[in-house]
């Protein structure tokens, strides 16, 4: 079983998918079948009263806040959340809606080896089609820019911001009329979807990285015919 630390910033509904896929969704006796060969080993969070925290208690997964806020020295705050992670032996760290960079410290502390096929094992969700729309308001840029299509992307983490070799995207068509608020929604409904898929993927070996271009063994290819948006006419 792959042993999952998630870090949170925010109300933790990427947090809450993982929660559902490994069958430990809501309150003692709602809990539903486990989908994934993985279990929320800790939560962290590092912003208090934050969502996530709420839902991991729900859950009846530990969970710790590491208030960040006025902590200037990014290495030593990363050490203390690495030393978490390793107290509660993860394997697999997820970061899901965790609004800071990550240190080279933290990437070396869970960094590619043999057991995990050689992936590094910290993963990333973006709402965005990477590498269009790094970094914050993605959603917002995709509408700015006029764009037809959005998404969102599961992605290893490397040093730089939204960088790192993808696993898996999901595409959704920006429609006429959408607002930051339903794109996000569109968006998100996929996010659940693809990050527990990311995880399974994991957890089964499956992953393997060269370059930047990442192999999922065994996945069934997208269909080939491509979408457009708005829909030819013919
Ligand atoms: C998601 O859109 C995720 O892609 C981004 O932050 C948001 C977090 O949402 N990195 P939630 O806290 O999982 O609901």
């Amino acid at each position: 079983m792959t042993r999952v630390g998630v870090l949170a910033s925010g109300g933790g509904t990427n947090l809450q998918a993982i929660l559902d896929a490994c069958g430990a969704g809501g309150a003692a006796g709602s809990r539903a079948a486990r989908r994934i060969d993985a279990e929320v080993a800790v939560v962290l969070c590092n912003v208090p009263g934050a969502g996530a925290l709420e839902r991991a208690r729900k859950a009846g997964v530990p969970a710790e806040l590491v208030p960040s806020k006025g902590v200037a020295d990014r290495a030593a705050y990363d050490a203390t959340l690495v030393e978490r992670l390793r107290h509660s032996r993860v394997d697999l760290v997820c970061l899901a809606g965790f609004m800071r960079l990550i240190t080279p410290g933290f990437l070396a502390a869970f960094g590619a080896d043999a057991a995990s096929n050689g992936c590094p094992r910290v993963m990333n969700i973006h709402p965005g089609l990477l590498p269009s729309f790094p970094g914050l308001h993605a959603q917002r840029q995709a509408l700015d820019y006029g764009v037809r299509f959005s998404g969102c992307t599961v992605h290893f983490v490397d040093a730089g911001c939204d960088t790192g070799p993808v696993i898996v995207q999901a595409v959704v068509p920006v429609l006429a009329g959408d607002t930051e608020e339903t794109l996000a929604a569109r968006i998100l409904a996929e996010e659940h979807r693809i990050y527990p898929q990311a995880i399974q993927w994991f957890a089964e070996g499956r992953l393997s990285v060269e370059g930047r271009r990442v192999t999922v063994r065994g996945a069934r290819p997208a269909e080939a015919r491509g979408l457009s948006n708005p829909s030819l006419d013919r």
